[in-house]
């Protein structure tokens, strides 16, 4: 029992671009106890606290972490504020530019708030007064526990900071690998033009930084298919954090989008769950917040066409991607349409990937993959390949795995991804531009790709 439970926790409270190379792990000992260990790497083994020392740095880590709690709980009752008084607007809103233009002001009079706020978040661990380790027995608890072993008072859910309960458990995709395809049949149909296999990805090219923790990750988007009087150059934009997710903002070009100008706001009648929408063909398709259920909402009439939902789909963290935030249903767009990637426990969390009709989210046909869902930090389609990204964290990361739905076949890869800014929470395919757009820590980035000849 002990391998399942032994979690690492790295960068649990610090930022991800943090320099500090500290962890903190938890397991389970046979007799019920939990162990919980931080640890921090010191230059040299001299250089270790001796244990009394090691025991006062646990306590100033532990009033340190209080503070934090305070900060963060601080925080999640602005985003409350904020969310209560987006959903009293809503009523109001009814098309009227004037009152969004208010929203956006009053939105922005929080965001600078909370960006006060972001400041004083993660605050750094000094190395000098806590090199050593130190173990701490605490008794088991159902409850999520604190580094220090009492049980939580609050609940990271609740707070809506998805980001906090993420485990990180990268398991080397190619482990569950069985078979793969050097016969090269990975080709798409001829039907789509310019498709190919990937065989490169350049470097991540940014175009906005998100200036509040409510932008720490999210999902931005355009749509390869527009429908008037929307262009192929209009972006739109979430921001996930947060517990009642429902402003999609729009953009009319990349440079209103740079400058952060929003030309509209949309308020969702439901709350989004996680990174995982897309634009296609004047929808935003995504999933509602706590349910397996997709929905199609059109923006011209800003109403939701289609409700369906996900079959058996593991929903609220059961098989998310690694970095965990509930992006248990990932919709996807490519040259053959519109799909959803997701699992179940009848493939035991391996990747599956269905092709939806975009008008009535039924399921045109499911395929099954041989890769685990978790053990993967994101997923695209490219021509109807499933790419899988090995680390979300990791600033060398690769794309590793290919699944074909034109051959049923499988293949290892080893194209090298960037993550620059080391925390990706969004990676999706646009194939109108043959681009990737990322959501990494903040950023919106973009990538080139070169996809082999047919
Ligand atoms: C691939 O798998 C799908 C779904 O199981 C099936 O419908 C299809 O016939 C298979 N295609 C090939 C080429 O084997």
């Amino acid at each position: 029992m002990l391998a399942p439970c032994l979690l690492t926790l790295a960068s649990f409270l610090l930022e991800a671009e943090g320099q500090m190379s500290s962890s903190f792990s938890r397991s389970l000992r046979r007799d019920g106890r939990c162990i919980y260990s931080f640890s921090v790497a010191g230059p040299a083994e001299d250089a270790c606290s001796e244990p009394g020392e090691a025991l006062a740095a646990v306590r100033e880590l532990r009033s340190e972490r209080e503070g934090q709690q305070r900060e963060l709980a601080e925080l999640a009752d602005r985003l409350r504020l904020l969310e209560s008084w987006v959903v009293r607007s809503q009523g109001q809103l009814s098309g009227q530019q004037g009152e969004s233009l208010n929203i956006l002001q009053r939105l922005q009079e929080l965001e600078r708030e909370n960006r006060q706020l972001r400041a004083g978040h993660c605050p750094r661990i000094g190395r000098e007064s806590r090199q050593g380790a130190q173990s701490l027995t605490g008794s088991s608890s159902r409850q999520r526990t604190q580094p220090d072993g009492r049980a939580s008072s609050w609940s990271f859910e609740n707070r809506g900071f998805q980001e906090l309960k993420s485990e990180i458990t990268e398991i080397p995709a190619s482990s569950l690998i069985q078979r793969s395809d050097p016969g090269g049949q990975d080709t798409a149909p001829d039907s789509s033009v310019g498709c190919g296999m990937l065989e490169w990805v350049g470097d991540p090219v940014t175009f906005q930084k998100a200036d509040s923790i409510l932008g720490k990750y999210g999902v931005w988007m355009k749509d390869p298919e527009p429908v008037p009087h929307h262009t192929r150059d209009t972006i739109w934009r979430i921001n996930t954090v947060g517990t009642d997710v429902r402003l999609l903002y729009e953009y009319n070009d990349m440079d209103q989008f740079v400058k952060g100008h929003p030309s509209k706001v949309y308020v969702l009648p439901e709350p989004v769950e996680s990174t995982g929408s897309v634009i296609y063909r004047g929808s935003l398709y995504y999933q509602k917040r706590k349910s397996r259920t997709l929905l199609r909402y059109e923006m011209k009439t800003e109403t939701i066409l289609v409700q369906k939902d996900l079959t058996n789909a593991g929903y609220q963290g059961v098989y998310p991607y690694s970095w965990g935030g509930y992006t248990d249903i990932d919709f996807a767009v490519d040259e053959m349409g519109l799909w959803v990637i997701y699992s179940t426990h009848q493939a035991q969390g391996a990747i599956v990937i269905s092709k939806l009709d975009p008008k009535t989210l039924q399921k045109e046909q499911t395929w099954t993959t041989t890769i685990r869902r978790r053990s993967v930090a994101n997923s695209f389609m490219i021509c109807g390949i499933l790419y899988t990204l090995n680390s979300y964290s990791n600033r060398h990361a690769i794309i590793n795995f290919a699944y074909n739905t034109n051959t049923n076949t499988s293949k290892v890869m080893n194209i090298p991804f960037e993550n620059r800014y080391r925390y990706n929470c969004m990676t999706d395919y646009n194939p109108a531009e043959k681009k990737i757009l990322a959501w990494d820590n903040f950023n919106m980035v973009m990538y080139d790709i070169r996809l082999s000849k047919l």
